[in-house]
């Protein structure tokens, strides 16, 4: 007989806390970067929130029992707790330690906490009929512990794993999962943000329409778990003991005041493999007992290399903690929050890391402040006010304030990567800035008072994009606001408007914010010049593999000790980049600024001289004589060349 639910709990009034969770993690081995980015992309979020104001519960933490870690402990001869205490030690520490993860709370489902929670949790259930015993025959994926009936398996394997099932046929306790079915889907379909992304969302719909059966909870023969009250040679089933983890970390069933603040959880982030355990099972495990579901469970992608997803039973991992020590832990975080949109599946590659790092962070960021502080030191002895002259409407004013709402908004819609793309932006808007405006002119030309506001504008947008950056980098914001001459640390977000910041600012020239990665790369191959055959022809896919654009010149030196080349930075519509080109002996550098050009944007970068060039311009040549290919008439940079 199944009793009446208790009645609703958990969402009051006195909910004032922003709880989000990660998975928590197996400590079968130790982690790699597609855990890392689960939790990197959740500390972005609670940091974000707490600029925001909002007290915040940020939650993560370990998996401790099942089948598959006391296998790993057995065949090391170390007791299972003993091998869990090892891991679990070093993902604190050192793992999420030098990621700067700012947990508020690391949960263990080894901890006596958990142990009451879940078996307080299950009484609950078994008193009002949702859990009752019987035989369970069928098949279990040890990989991913979890069992799957008949017809879900594929030929002896598990279906979203693909390695081979166990049989297993024993007594067990079972939830009554089917029960709920209707109502899960109802939920589902009444609440747009339940499950995100939406084909995540679609996925859940379509998993529901296949039909619920009643979910295993308990296995027999294995003692590495939490026991089934009263009858001991079960434990409950690792997925419904860790899920409740999020139970336990918001103090259900022993800190009233706690649960009351922070239940039910905001945002659950979790990899798209385990949205089935977290947008369904989980919600009716809460259901069956009363409790606020959670508002949102957001499934991402994962990190790849080549096709295939990052991890260690594939031997494809990597350690975020050997990146951190030859990249730094903000070049690290940036990638992973920057490069994949946030969702969707994406490539891992150490080239595209060092790529990011050079041209986001070392070349338009940290250029920006270098050029910034470098000129205020030159032409304003390195303090800047604002002239009273100054008009309101000023360009960067005017992006500062677009691009910090439109940070805001993504973060609001977790969208990690889009935000930073908008940073991108106003660093971008800043560079154009210095080129358009030319303070080196005006300083010439003595115009102070313009002088003053362009400085000022810049170093004004600077701090700005010290506090947008504070939730994704731990130390670059520092460094760059010290550089500014701000003692004081970031505290809030109000602090992104324009005109926040101090009243005069005294520069304080330091390093590079981001010194350049400098790699050894293989030699390309020695270019063969043969004349053009009929079977050289090529099709008009090869072409188009080629991403030729339109750009503009916003910037040119010549480049030292080469007395052929100039770095060129170019806007191709979507941000600056950096070209080395041998047109020096035909073109002065200072002739060639607001020139339009067509670049090829899809050369792979190659360091040229010290400077990584990051594609190329098209010129003409015959002999000596050589001219850039340009539109014939003048269109928007990135306007397609093809
Ligand atoms: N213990 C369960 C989760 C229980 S939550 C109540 C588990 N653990 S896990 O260690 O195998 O994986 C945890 C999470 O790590 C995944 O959900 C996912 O978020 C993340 N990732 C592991 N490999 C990954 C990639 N290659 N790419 C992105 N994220 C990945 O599942």
């Amino acid at each position: 007989m199944r009793g009446p639910p208790p009645k609703e709990r958990g969402q009051r009034l006195a909910k004032s806390t922003w709880y989000l969770t990660t998975p928590i993690y197996y400590p079968s081995d130790r982690l790699h970067v597609g855990h890392a980015y689960t939790t990197v992309a959740a500390d972005a979020l609670a940091r974000y929130h707490r600029l925001r104001g909002q007290s915040v519960w940020f939650v993560t933490g370990s998996d401790e029992h099942g089948q598959k870690i006391k296998r790993r402990a057995d065949q090391q001869g170390v007791s299972a707790q003993d091998f869990v205490d090892d891991i679990v030690g070093q993902i604190k520490d050192p793992l999420w330690k030098r990621l700067a993860i700012s947990y508020d709370d690391f949960i263990r489902t080894t901890q006596t906490r958990h142990h009451r929670v879940v078996q307080t949790f299950f009484q609950q259930l078994q008193e009002r009929g949702d859990i009752y015993r019987g035989l369970y025959e069928g098949w279990y994926c040890l990989p991913c512990e979890t069992f799957w009936t008949q017809t879900k398996v594929q030929s002896g394997n598990c279906p979203d794993c693909g390695r081979p099932v166990e049989r297993v046929r024993q007594q067990s306790y079972f939830f009554r999962l089917s029960a709920y079915q209707d109502r899960m889907r109802q939920y589902i379909l009444d609440h747009p943000d339940f499950i995100q992304p939406t084909t995540r969302r679609n996925e859940m719909l379509a998993f529901l329409d296949e039909g619920l059966e009643d979910l295993s909870i308990s296995r027999t023969g294995l003692n590495w778990g939490i026991p089934v009250p009263g009858d001991p040679d079960h434990v409950i089933y690792v997925w419904f003991d860790a899920l409740l983890n999020y139970l336990t970390a918001a103090g259900y069933a022993s800190d009233a005041e706690r649960f009351e603040a922070i239940w039910p959880p905001d945002l659950q982030l979790v990899g798209k493999e385990i949205v089935r355990f977290h947008a369904i099972i989980w919600p009716i495990m809460l259901m069956a007992q009363g409790l606020a579901l959670p508002r949102q469970v957001f499934g991402h992608g994962w990190l790849l290399i080549g096709d295939t997803k990052m991890s260690k039973s594939r031997g494809n991992a990597v350690d975020p903690l050997d990146l951190i020590d030859r990249y730094g832990v903000d070049a690290v975080r940036y990638y992973l929050l920057r490069e994949v949109p946030f969702g969707a599946d994406g490539s891992y590659t150490e080239d595209a890391l060092v790529l990011r790092t050079n041209v986001d962070l070392a070349n338009d960021l940290g250029n920006l402040l270098h050029r910034t502080v470098a000129m205020m030191g030159r032409f304003a002895d390195g303090s800047v006010t604002l002239p009273p002259t100054a008009g309101a409407d000023r360009v960067l004013v005017r992006e500062t304030e677009r691009v910090g709402a439109a940070v805001a908004r993504k973060m609001d819609e977790h969208n990690l990567s889009e935000a930073l793309v908008a940073v991108g932006q106003l660093v971008r808007a800043a560079n154009r800035q210095i080129e358009v405006a030319q303070p080196w002119n005006l300083a010439k030309a003595g115009q102070t008072d313009q002088l003053h506001t362009v400085l000022f504008d810049l170093a004004e947008t600077l701090r700005v994009l010290s506090v947008l950056l504070t939730p994704f980098l731990v130390e670059a914001p520092t460094r760059l606001r010290v550089q500014l001459g701000l003692s004081t640390p970031v505290a809030d977000w109000k602090e992104t408007a324009f005109g926040q910041g101090p009243r005069t600012y005294s520069v304080q020239p330091g390093p590079p914010l981001f010194p350049r990665i400098e790699r050894e790369r293989e030699a390309p191959p020695a270019e063969a010049s043969t004349p053009s055959t009929q079977a050289e022809l090529v099709g008009l896919d090869l072409f188009r593999q080629l991403e030729l654009a339109v750009a503009t010149i916003v910037a040119a030196e010549p480049v030292a000790g080469a007395d052929r080349l100039l770095k060129i930075v170019v806007d191709d519509g979507e941000r600056t980049r950096t070209l080395v080109s041998g047109i020096r002996a035909q073109y002065a550098p200072e002739t060639l600024i607001g020139k339009q050009v067509v670049v090829v944007k899809n050369l792979r970068p190659q360091k040229i001289r010290g400077i990584l060039s990051e594609g190329m311009l098209l010129a003409a040549s015959t002999g000596d004589a050589l001219t850039l290919v340009a539109p014939e008439a003048a269109i928007a940079a990135g306007a397609k060349v093809k």
